[in-house]
């Protein structure tokens, strides 16, 4: 018999992408998930759908690497094999990163290297991009930045706000990341040493606008 692949899933507010995570019924082991916050939204959601879900609160430890190895040490109690970032907000030690490389995920609400670090929506109506978007990566020490791994993009209407913007990219972020998931269960993504990411099969692009796109 055959061990399905494992994950933890860190969180910090409201989860939508842990949820649609948890929605996709993808062929891996959501062991926990573990939010910052106590007061997270997704901490209950995951609770109704019987999955754990742990609190370590970074406001109990005095520096971020006190905090990065309690989090550590939460982590470990379930030995995931990948550790997937879904809206998690807190800026990780390198040593943290160090410690997962190759083994963390994030999604993030931006076409990376555009817009890294908080307000991605504002700053694209700011700037007049015409498309916008979200980036899943594996995380290495700088924030926001790594290996891509997959990105889906949305148009920029004159009309559009914030809010309708970032409605537009939340609704792809949860295509995107349960798709790069799968293909992570499936044995299809490889990091290469140079630090590329490579999807095995003919990266396909679909009327999603994910690319490579769910219709690989
Ligand atoms: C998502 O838009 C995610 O891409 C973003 O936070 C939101 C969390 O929403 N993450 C980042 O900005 C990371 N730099 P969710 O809690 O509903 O999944």
């Amino acid at each position: 018999m055959t061990v399905m692949p494992s994950v933890v899933v860190l969180i910090s507010g409201r989860g939508s992408n842990m949820v649609a995570l948890l929605d996709a019924h993808l062929p891996l082991r959501i062991l926990a998930v573990i939010s910052n916050r106590s007061d997270a939204q997704g901490l209950e959601q995951a609770r109704s759908r019987g999955i754990p879900a742990e609190v370590v609160d970074h406001r109990l430890y005095a520096t971020r690497e006190d905090f990065d190895g309690a989090l550590q040490g939460c982590i470990s109690r379930f030995q995931p094999d990948m550790v997937v970032l879904a809206g998690f907000m807190r800026i990780l030690t390198p040593g943290f990163v160090r410690h997962y490389e190759g083994r963390l995920l994030n999604i993030h609400p931006s076409l990376l290297p555009a817009f890294p670090g908080l307000d991605t929506h504002r700053r694209a109506l700011a700037e007049g991009v015409r498309v916008h978007g979200c980036t899943v990566h594996f995380v290495t020490p700088e924030l926001d930045h790594g290996p891509i791994v997959a990105q889906a993009v949305v148009p920029v209407f004159p009309e559009d706000t914030e809010a309708l913007l970032a409605h537009r990219v939340l609704s792809l972020e949860h295509v995107l990341y349960p798709q790069v998931l799968r293909w992570w269960a499936a044995g299809r993504l490889r990091l290469t040493p140079e630090g590329r990411v490579e999807v095995a099969g003919r990266p396909a692009w679909g009327p999603s606008g994910c690319y490579p796109g769910p219709e690989q």
